[in-house]
């Protein structure tokens, strides 16, 4: 098969999808790789290094055209959309049930897409587990920043001192995002809580940090209660390629303490919060009713290196399958594979994508 990889061009966006050793490994299998210029630069990968593993190096106008499959790390973004040939196939994290735009777009040409977050092993969604995990662990380092006065935030800091309460985390959703979450905030001194609707989900927590982070479920009126006393607030619910639904609404703010930080990292399915609107890395914050709100949806970009490490080590042996097996036949054959398609030959192909598409 002959695959393509585009340089990133999302704001501050420097991960790269295949790393000078996956195409090695491609190679090894037979297939044909070309890499944009540049493409590698952003994650510490130099063309020279591409062109040693023996892949191509290209421009974006010829790699579109002449690839029949399109790795990358990101959703296609509207300028790269003319590139994207008819039927085609793509393999990418793709987030639609919040993109109806580009949703149409895959639709009209035919194109086979492959969400990396909605890929299911049993019960868990091993490609998006690492950036999880990153998004997790930076998510309580963000609030903890703009808790700082000088960013509008309250000016508490997250660990106290002898003799001063310290600030308090709370977590929405204990899946990856979640418990990596929690870790971290533990760590940092923050008096941790975290939600979830599944009981399953607050015994692991509850286990693994031997009761030091606080365990709830996740109800209308117990999210109404905890997050007047919270100073950062993380969102971090999904259901797997459907919207988030809106666990804070906007009216809901103002039961807020001032100067508290929201850091919606479920934004790049919608966001759990009402008032999430999605941002960059160039500028991550905005403020609504004196609560600062963090929504950068591809927060691993900011740790490119550690970032695209992780997440090829576990895109790697799917593409390999892809790529052997032809897309057809991973389609019908691989579970696994077709958990990850999004669209295929002009229809939608992921049943919670259908519902949140027919709810806007
Ligand atoms: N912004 C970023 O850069 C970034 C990076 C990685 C992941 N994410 C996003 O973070 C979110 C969480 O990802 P994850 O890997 O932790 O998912 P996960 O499936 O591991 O965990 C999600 C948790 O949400 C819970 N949940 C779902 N709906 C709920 C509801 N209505 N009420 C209560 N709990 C509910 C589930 O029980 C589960 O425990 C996803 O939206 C994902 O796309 C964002």
């Amino acid at each position: 098969m002959i695959i393509g990889v585009p340089k990133e061009i999302k704001t501050a966006e420097y991960r790269v999808s295949i790393t000078p050793s996956g195409v090695q490994e491609l190679k090894r299998h037979g297939h044909s790789l070309y890499v944009e210029s540049g493409a590698g630069e952003g994650s510490g990968f130099s063309d020279s290094e591409y062109l040693s593993a023996g892949a191509r190096i290209s421009d974006k106008k010829t790699l579109f055209k002449d690839s029949e499959l399109i790795v990358k790390v990101k959703e296609p973004l509207p300028s790269e959309f003319r590139f994207i040939r008819e039927k085609q196939a793509l393999f990418t994290f793709l987030h639609l049930a919040p993109n109806k735009e580009l949703t149409m777009l895959l639709l009209d040409k035919k194109v086979a897409s492959f969400g990396y977050e909605t890929l299911q092993k049993g019960d868990s969604l091993p490609l998006l587990a690492p950036m999880s995990e990153i998004a997790g662990r930076m998510a309580p380092l963000m609030g903890a920043y703009y808790l700082q006065k000088i960013y509008g935030g309250s000016g508490i800091l997250p660990a106290g001192v002898p003799g001063v309460k310290p600030a308090k985390a709370l977590i929405l959703g204990a899946g990856v995002v979640g418990t990596n979450a929690a870790r971290i905030a533990r760590g940092l001194g923050f008096d941790t809580v975290a939600m979830d609707k599944r009981e399953d989900r607050l015994q692991h927590l509850d286990e693994i940090f031997l009761g030091a982070v606080q365990t709830l479920p996740l109800d209308h009126s117990s999210v109404q209660e905890e997050i007047r006393s919270a100073d950062i607030i993380i969102g971090a619910v999904l259901m797997p390629g459907g919207r988030t639904p809106h666990l804070i609404t906007r009216g809901m703010l103002k039961t807020l303490k001032k100067g508290s930080v929201i850091v919606d990292v479920s934004v790049d399915q919608g966001g759990c919060v009402e008032s999430t609107v999605p941002t960059t890395h160039e500028k991550p914050v905005y403020i609504v009713d004196d609560i600062i709100h963090y929504a950068v949806a591809n927060m691993p970009g900011a740790y490119p290196h550690t970032s695209t490490l992780a997440l090829t080590n576990a895109t790697l042996p799917y593409l390999v399958a892809l790529a052997n097996k032809g897309i057809e036949t991973a389609t019908q054959q691989d579970m696994e594979l077709r958990s990850a398609l999004n669209t295929f030959d002009g229809d939608i192909m992921n049943e919670a994508l259908k519902e949140s598409l027919n709810e806007i």
